[in-house]
């Protein structure tokens, strides 16, 4: 499974990196907005140092609503690096402008994914990820990874290429029941991914072998 971290924060980016696990990054307004308050840089400087970080995919979200404003502002953002994905709302218009940029060879990543149905159009207009938002789904009651669940499964049904991206992920237990269905991406804020490495037991194994080590004096 793919890592991608879900922020827009240079400094979180740079250090996950720098340990050789990151295969991309997520951003959305809310995540780019911050960024851009707390580093005074504009929006496209920041997207374009989070590009030059990372090899693999990096998603810059449009906020125009119609068609023809997604694909402009699409192609805009695009211009900024190679590895600029777009992420499009799921809706009519955001289906229009993935065919269009589809035709263009502009990669997509289709957000805001509450059902496989959305899904499935998606993937049909031939976008490149989806993203099912999972810690969304649960905080209103429903089981979010059941939609993961359900389209690894129609995905694989129809050798669809589009990838599934769980993303709003909360905790660590997210990122492993997304492995054992075998989702293609988690893409995770950056306090989780640190979770990801917790473990009480480790932390006092560690103390416990120096502790012995320091019993000794090693000839
Ligand atoms: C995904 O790409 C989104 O940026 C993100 O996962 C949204 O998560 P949230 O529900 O924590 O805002």
């Amino acid at each position: 499974m793919k890592i991608f971290i879900d922020t827009a924060n240079l400094d979180e980016i740079k250090e996950i990196a720098s340990w050789g696990i990151l295969d991309g990054v997520t951003t959305n307004p809310t995540l780019l907005a911050r960024e851009v308050e707390r580093t005074g840089k504009r929006p496209n400087a920041v997207l374009r140092e989070i590009c030059g970080m990372v090899k693999g995919p990096v998603t810059a979200e449009v906020t125009s609503k119609d068609a023809e404003g997604i694909v402009n502002e699409g192609k805009k953002l695009r211009e900024l690096a190679e590895n600029i994905c777009i992420k499009i709302p799921v809706c009519k218009d955001g289906l229009l402008a993935i065919k269009k940029l589809r035709d263009e060879d502009i990669m997509t990543n289709t957000t805001l994914v509450f059902s496989a149905n959305q899904a499935l159009l998606a993937a049909k207009a031939g976008t490149n990820f989806v993203s099912p938002f999972i810690g969304r789904m649960d905080d209103v009651g429903n089981e979010g990874m059941e939609i993961v669940d359900q389209l690894v499964t129609i995905f694989d049904n129809y050798c669809i290429e589009t990838e599934v991206v769980v993303a709003s992920v909360r905790h660590p237990m997210h990122i492993v029941e997304a492995a054992l269905i075998g989702a293609d991406v988690c893409t995770i804020p950056y306090n989780v991914i640190l979770k990801m490495l917790d473990h009480p037991l480790t932390d006092v194994g560690i103390e416990r072998f120096l502790k012995d080590w320091g019993k000794i004096k090693p000839k």
